[in-house]
């Protein structure tokens, strides 16, 4: 199934009125099994697992669901495999590679691109047998990252983030962190625009005005997207206080893409897309996007404790996973639209989908 078949079931548009939300809420939706199941059903996506650029001559082990791997570049293609020599169940990451082969480093075995064993030093001379083959996972390379899918058939894309190949927008890479939380709490947690004033007093919102603006939300394509006009006070990123026009792009399941509209032609944004490690283990690569000077140290600074008020609220959220049993929880209507609806979706994905990579 192609991913244009699975959004045409999934649906295009969300009902716009605020009052059709709390309604529609379902009961018990999801029981333990259930969750189980949508964690599994990540296996059907893309996540990142790395920067390309941290990625040199060695085999580079890096964690998926749970699931160590070895990113390694063969002849100059990208490869994944389970981080699992199949002779001794060595991790292939401390190996090397030589004349385009993955080599192991416990006995020599040799993997080529593909994930077919090429050469057994001890096994003088015989015929190398077929199972020994690597699982070759996909992997591909898109925004400098390294993204990859542990099961056949993505149910989404990759994201797409075209203001990273914008010439318009001078982009910052922002360095990578790990929070002790799942990776939907981490993207519902950027999303959520009622925590502004309480989390970012004084940076990006004020406590004496807790309110959350008037917003839209609906679905496009494999996106959940918001739109409102937000009000920020003076930063180095802002200069003065004033309200600008926000969009959000959420696109399924944990990748972020926002614009920010500010006065003077001035333009910025980002991308945040989170890595699933493990059920409560999430890593966040971050991009900024801007066409106007600022001073990047403080800018970093900036962003960095933003994101460590964050880290210390989401890690402290139980269940540390997002419980999309939309009963679990209070939601208060308009404030927590766009988690409802993220809820839902994730909600549908597990009824749809949740099976299909276990089954596999
Ligand atoms: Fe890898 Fe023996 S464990 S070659
Ligand atoms: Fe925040």
């Amino acid at each position: 199934m192609n991913t244009s078949t699975h959004l045409a079931e999934f649906g295009t548009q969300l009902p716009r009125d605020d009052a059709l939300i709390q309604d529609a809420i379902p009961a018990n939706e999801l029981n333990r099994e259930g969750e189980a199941a949508l964690y599994e059903s990540l296996r059907t996506m893309w996540h990142p697992v790395a920067a390309s650029a941290d990625l040199a001559e060695s085999p580079l082990r890096v964690l998926l669901l749970d699931e160590p791997l070895v990113v390694v570049r063969l002849n100059g293609q990208i490869c994944a495999f389970p981080d699992l020599c199949l002779h001794r169940g060595t991790a292939l990451s401390l190996g090397w590679v030589e004349d385009g082969q993955l080599r192991c480093p416990y006995h020599g075995w040799t993997y080529g691109s593909d994930g077919m064993c090429t050469g057994i030093p001890a096994h003088h001379g015989t015929k190398i047998p077929k199972r020994a083959c690597l699982r070759a996972l996909r992997v591909t390379e898109a925004l400098g990252l390294i993204w990859v899918c542990l099961d056949d058939q993505p149910l989404f894309d990759v994201p797409s983030y075209p203001e990273f190949h914008d010439p318009n927008f001078h982009v910052l890479r922002m360095p990578v962190y790990d929070w002790n939380c799942s990776a939907a709490r981490r993207v519902e947690n950027f999303v959520d625009l009622a925590h502004i004033p309480w989390v970012h007093d004084g940076i990006i919102g004020r406590r004496d005005e807790p309110e959350v603006p008037e917003h839209e939300v609906w679905r496009e394509g494999a996106e959940l997207r918001m739109a409102a006009a937000v009000k920020e006070p003076a930063s180095v990123k802002t200069g003065a206080s004033f309200t600008a026009s926000v969009t959000w792009r959420l696109i399924m399941p944990f990748t972020v893409v926002w614009n920010q509209e500010l006065p003077d032609q001035r333009h910025f944004g980002g991308f945040i897309a989170a890595s699933p490690l493990g059920r409560k283990l999430t890593r966040t690569f971050t991009l900024r996007h801007l066409n106007y000077e600022v001073e990047e140290t403080k800018l970093l600074e900036l962003e960095q404790v933003i994101a460590e008020a964050d880290r210390v609220i989401a890690e402290s959220q139980r269940p540390e996973e997002l419980p999309v049993d939309l009963t679990a929880e209070l939601h208060i209507r308009g404030a927590d639209r766009i988690s409802i609806e993220y809820r839902k979706w994730l909600i549908e994905i597990y009824k749809k989908y949740g099976g299909l990579a276990i089954a596999r």
